[in-house]
């Protein structure tokens, strides 16, 4: 017999066709999300959801014992309890990977932008204000040669420190819980430090780690008071790494120069002070996209629903688990 799967939101037409090819499908048509009420509702009787962030937590889980199989259309999988999952042997995948050169171009343009003032100057040209130039009309802070900090150094703080790196001559440094080996440190020429003097020494900071309960508000008033009043801070990362209270109000008062926001506590809510600020540049979570990434996030997905229901040709074996240990109890 069939597995029963719900994809919780609209996806591409074709990754449906995929997973129509193995499983009864039930699928958000409209792309609203389901407020927790319905996605329960909607996922009694299903073995797997395809998720694109909605909140798997314990009760859903209680009120679903039929579910094997949670795949997420993310590099993050915060959304998901993952320890109450693998208690129950469901298994939970993400999309590694396939983001990360996208997700990393995003982050260097966002923190290009933010340094250099391009939103800002935009929005100047558009509202008819430009009428000369003066040499000192949206003077930012340089990129090339400036001191990359990178928070976090996975995937993509790599391929952002890369960039930087090799692109921009950019003199990298970073923290991240755990040093990275001797042969890519010397590649990217990045120097491990702790996050006091990461804070210190960076022009601009770029948060790229995960979100946890460790990392909730890791950048906050304190970790604002020590940086360069001229440093840009960029995150890609999760909202909520962020005090965004705090930030507003160190870019209010000068304490850092500028930030580039994706993402945002609380999210697609964005904290009212940043709307009103003109040193912040705000982008509605798209990182990862673009149609060919966010292709390959949503066929990595559908490869890992069918795999973990036990269909095609790695039954069993879904690429990307982010807790291996339930297959092997399988
Ligand atoms: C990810 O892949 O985690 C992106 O932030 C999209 O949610």
């Amino acid at each position: 017999m069939k597995s029963s799967v719900l994809v919780a939101r609209a996806v591409f037409p074709s990754v449906l066709d995929r997973l129509r090819g193995h499983f009864d499908v039930e699928a958000n048509a409209s792309d609203e999300p389901w407020d927790a009420a319905e996605l329960r509702r909607r996922l009694q009787g299903k073995q797997g959801i395809f998720a694109t962030g909605e909140r798997i937590d314990v009760a859903l889980l209680d009120a679903c014992p039929q579910l094997r199989a949670v795949c997420n259309m993310a590099v993050g999988y915060n959304n998901v309890d993952v320890d109450a999952c693998t208690a129950r042997g469901i298994v939970v995948t993400n999309t590694p990977d396939v983001l990360t050169e996208t997700t990393a171009d995003f982050g260097f343009a966002l923190m290009m932008a933010t340094a250099r003032r391009m939103a800002e100057g935009e929005r100047f040209l558009r509202s008819g204000a430009w009428t000369k130039w003066s040499y000192d009309m949206l003077t930012g802070s340089d990129v090339h040669g400036a001191t990359l900090g990178v928070l976090g150094m996975g995937r993509i703080g790599q391929a952002i420190a890369r960039r930087g790196a090799h692109g921009f001559g950019m003199k990298v440094i970073y923290h991240n819980r755990s040093r990275l080996d001797a042969a890519i440190e010397a590649d990217l020429g990045a120097r491990y430090v702790d996050k006091p003097t990461l804070l210190r020494e960076s022009d601009h900071l770029v948060l790229v780690l995960p979100y946890s309960a460790a990392s909730h508000h890791a950048v906050g008033a304190p970790e604002l008071a020590l940086m360069k009043p001229r440093a840009t801070l960029t995150n890609i990362a999760r909202g909520g790494i962020v005090d965004d209270a705090a930030l507003a109000a160190a870019l209010r008062s000068g304490q850092i120069a500028a930030a580039g926001l994706d993402v945002f506590e609380g999210e697609p809510r964005v904290h009212p002070a940043l709307l009103t600020l003109p040193n912040v540049v705000l982008t509605p979570h798209i990182a990862s996209a673009t149609v060919a990434t966010r292709l390959a996030m949503a066929n990595l997905a559908a490869d890992n629903l069918i795999a973990a229901l036990g269909c095609g040709p790695h039954a069993g074996r879904p690429p990307t688990p982010v807790n291996p240990g339930v297959l092997a109890g399988r």
